[in-house]
């Protein structure tokens, strides 16, 4: 599925790097990152149209449990329906269009009531009580039901798409086969099962694009992460682990386990196999997931985009149940990559505010090791109906 090409692309977009040096090739331009007007239209072309990874499903443990997200301009009200299947609403009364849930998340005993003017909705979105509704008997109960959105469940995440046609959900599966080879190498992790031993959620004051490039590339590691270069020495020479199809980065030597100081980590998944141990292995699934791999933990990012230049990050630490449920410490490989984050996103607090600076109205150069970010953009712009470059 792919957008149509009707709509204008500012003329800047469509930057060609003949100019550069054979090791260079060019960035997108700094109004990629800054114009209210392109990220308009990456909300509607990518996040409104494409599969979006919303809430871990543990966030809904029962019938009426709810969680509302942003997902491109809309608010979208996720819960659980009586059948224990999660459904996905648009959250907009269909009276006058008060928003219905305002909490980020939160439980109902069996409906959602506006707090307008009362209409109230069940589970499965049905219209079923207003204020005088018996008097309007030709005012139809699924009709003017809350407009659904689909849903799917995978990894232990719910995902919704806002298309009315939504693309194959595979299109999300080959994300992980790009990059792994197969799907069943993330199969040995479990994901599903596994448990929330922390969330941090992250505040950026950055675009998201530049949170997505700065996860695909590791020329930054050696300057930017000292405990991570020395957890995964091979980091230090700035290949990222997404460079090479199939590829898990090595522990060091005398690594122990992917923590803060390479001491022991936890329990091992069961499994995650003999070529999988003591390796890392990153996954960027777009437009807005990535997934880091080790033996003992799966840490899982979900942005959300919120504007041309902050983007909030959720991120979840996930353990085997047996490691949530005993309390075991999990502190020393929660802090590796909770440092790791704050120095990703320091680096990309950093970037945003010279992408409107007039020397950056062309962009910048990739080098090498970044070159497959060049893909990334190329992507970008045929979401948006651009020639890629
Ligand atoms: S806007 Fe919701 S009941 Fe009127
Ligand atoms: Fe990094």
């Amino acid at each position: 599925m792919r957008a149509s090409p009707a709509h204008d692309v500012p003329e800047e977009c469509t930057v060609t790097s003949t100019s550069l040096p054979d090791s260079l090739i060019a960035t997108l331009p700094g109004a990629s990152y800054t114009d209210p007007g392109i990220f308009a239209q990456e909300q509607e072309h990518i996040f409104e149209a494409m599969w979006f990874c919303a809430v871990r499903a543990s966030e809904l443990p029962k019938p009426g449990a709810f969680r509302t997200v942003q997902v491109g301009r809309e608010s979208i009200l996720i819960t659980r329906a009586r059948d224990n299947s999660v459904r996905a609403y648009f959250n907009v009364c269909r009276h006058r269009g008060a928003r219905l849930c305002t909490q980020e998340s939160g439980e109902v005993k069996r409906a959602f009531q506006c707090p307008y003017h009362a209409w109230t909705y069940d589970l499965t979105g049905k219209l079923v009580a207003a204020p005088n509704l018996t008097k309007m008997p030709d005012v139809g109960r699924t009709e003017y039901g809350l407009a659904s959105v689909a849903v799917r469940e995978w990894l232990g995440y719910v995902w919704v798409c806002l298309a009315e046609n939504p693309p194959p959900f595979d299109e999300v599966v080959q994300e992980v086969v790009t990059r792994l080879g197969d799907t069943e190498s993330i199969e040995h992790y479990d994901i599903d099962n596994l448990q929330v031993g922390r969330r941090i959620t992250y505040d950026v004051k950055a675009n998201w694009k530049l949170i997505i490039e700065n996860f695909m590339e590791c020329y930054h590691c050696a300057t930017i992460h000292p405990e991570l270069t020395e957890v995964l020495p091979e980091f230090a020479d700035g290949y990222a682990a997404q460079y090479y199809v199939g590829h898990g980065a090595e522990f060091g030597e005398d690594i122990q386990g992917f923590t803060v100081d390479g001491s022991e980590g936890l329990d091992r998944i069961p499994g995650v196999s003999e070529d999988q141990d003591r390796r890392y292995y990153a996954i960027t699934v777009r437009p807005q997931v990535f997934v880091n791999l080790v033996p003992d933990h799966v840490i899982f990012h979900r942005m959300y985009p919120v504007a041309a230049d902050r983007t909030v990050v959720e991120c979840d630490w996930l353990y085997l149940p047996d490691v949530v449920q005993s309390g075991k410490d999990v502190s020393r490989s929660v802090e590796l990559f909770d440092r790791v984050n704050r120095q990703d996103f320091d680096a990309c607090e950093r970037t945003q505010p010279a992408m409107s600076s007039r020397l950056y109205a062309k962009g910048g150069v990739l080098v090498p090791s970044e070159h497959h970010i060049g893909a990334f953009h190329d992507w970008v712009q045929a979401r948006l109906g651009a020639q890629p470059r």
